[in-house]
């Protein structure tokens, strides 16, 4: 397994968990990049957006799973994870936001989500915080949030109680293949051999030497900056992940209060920058306005891994045999963790893929004469 971050652990666990001999090479910490990024939210319903049908029923199915996902992890590990399933709610603030609002809402039903909407007397009937202008909301019952940091640490341990093995601070240089099929991955100090190599190394996944080009997943790094404040747990200014006009904000269990975030074409450039935070803050404080008075605790970067369609890249890859790709999950990487950990253990272990993932292969990114 080449990436320690949810993905690769995630299915390194379900590897383990059947009896394989797993290694996951992790050249930083597990758990440390995208997946410490992210915010966690699972909101297949509120983040369905025009063109991104297809990816609607992965994302669906993937949140069906959370809830078995997180009892199973937790069982497994001894640690909780912080699922938090008490509905997500979009707000709109001023005209324009009321249009967008009603026109993503009137969408979003059509494909058959259980949204409602609420008047702005509603909304701040549920989040009292909310500035006090707010016109109307749409409420998603089924979305929700998991603790994504605490998740990663939880598969850590699951993973070494599994079985598999972690190699934190070692680099895959690259990958050897032999007469068109894996050999393993080259390391430091030389080859560790492999029957089959998973490439889960987000936005870095094409970024691996020994592979024809046509086998590279087609990932490129989308920057995104997020901060965070401490509300008081006992008195949270939010109970609900709220998707205001231009962020989104996630409160956790311990008071933290999570904004997120800018969506940046940057290439690698991790850089915390003054206007990409002033936006930030602007967003939230517009949309819930005591956070002003708040501690700000943290500020970060992310590199989400972006496909060219926004979906992920799940399966066999293309000219070589025994190397697989589980990548370019984009903004779903938390919510998609399930569901790829399943179909990609269930594809290592019996050959078949998932038909839950068989409209998302390498093969739809390939030129046409090629993928005749
Ligand atoms: N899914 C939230 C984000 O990508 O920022």
């Amino acid at each position: 397994m080449i990436g320690g971050g949810i993905v690769g652990l995630s299915i390194g666990w379900r590897l383990a968990a059947a009896g394989c001999a797993v290694d996951v090479f992790e050249r930083a910490k597990a758990g440390q990049a995208a997946s410490r990024a992210a915010a966690g939210m699972l909101a297949a319903g509120v983040e369905a957006e025009p063109g991104e049908q297809p990816l609607l029923p992965l994302c669906l199915e993937s949140q069906r799973l959370w809830p078995d996902f997180a009892a199973e992890l937790e069982a497994a590990s001894g640690l909780e994870v912080g699922l938090r399933r008490e509905g997500t709610m979009v707000v709109a603030l001023t005209r324009d936001d009321l249009n967008i609002l009603r026109s993503n809402y009137e969408f979003q039903r059509k494909l058959g989500l259980p949204l409602e909407w609420l008047t702005g007397a509603q909304a701040k009937e549920r989040e009292p915080f909310l500035n006090p202008r707010v016109a109307a909301a749409v409420y998603s019952p089924n979305d929700g949030q998991v603790d994504n940091r605490k998740a990663c640490g939880a598969l850590v341990v699951a993973l070494a109680k599994a079985g598999g093995r972690l190699h934190e601070g070692v680099e895959v240089t690259g990958v050897e293949v032999t007469n068109g099929r894996v050999a393993g991955v080259v390391l430091g100090d030389g080859l560790h051999q492999a029957d089959v190599v998973v490439l889960a190394a987000g936005a870095w996944s094409r970024q691996m030497a020994g592979l024809p080009p046509a086998s590279l997943p087609p990932v490129r790094p989308v920057k995104g900056q997020m901060l965070s404040v401490s509300m008081d747990p006992a008195d949270p200014l939010l109970r609900h992940v709220v998707w205001g006009p231009k962020c989104y904000l996630v409160p956790r269990a311990d008071g933290t209060l999570i904004v997120g975030a800018t969506t940046e074409e940057k290439g690698f450039d991790a850089s915390l920058t003054a206007g990409g935070v002033l936006a930030l803050l602007e967003a939230a404080w517009r949309t819930l306005p005591g956070i002003e008075e708040r501690p700000i605790t943290e500020m970060w970067t992310g590199f989400r891994p972006g496909s060219r369609d926004d979906a992920p890249i799940l399966g066999p890859a293309l000219g070589v045999d025994g190397l697989v790709l589980a990548t370019g999950h984009h903004r779903n990487g938390i919510l998609l963790a399930p569901i790829t950990a399943d179909a990609i253990a269930g594809y290592v272990l019996a050959g078949q893929v998932d038909p839950r993932i068989a409209g998302f292969g390498a093969d739809r990114f390939a030129p046409r004469e090629a993928a005749a």
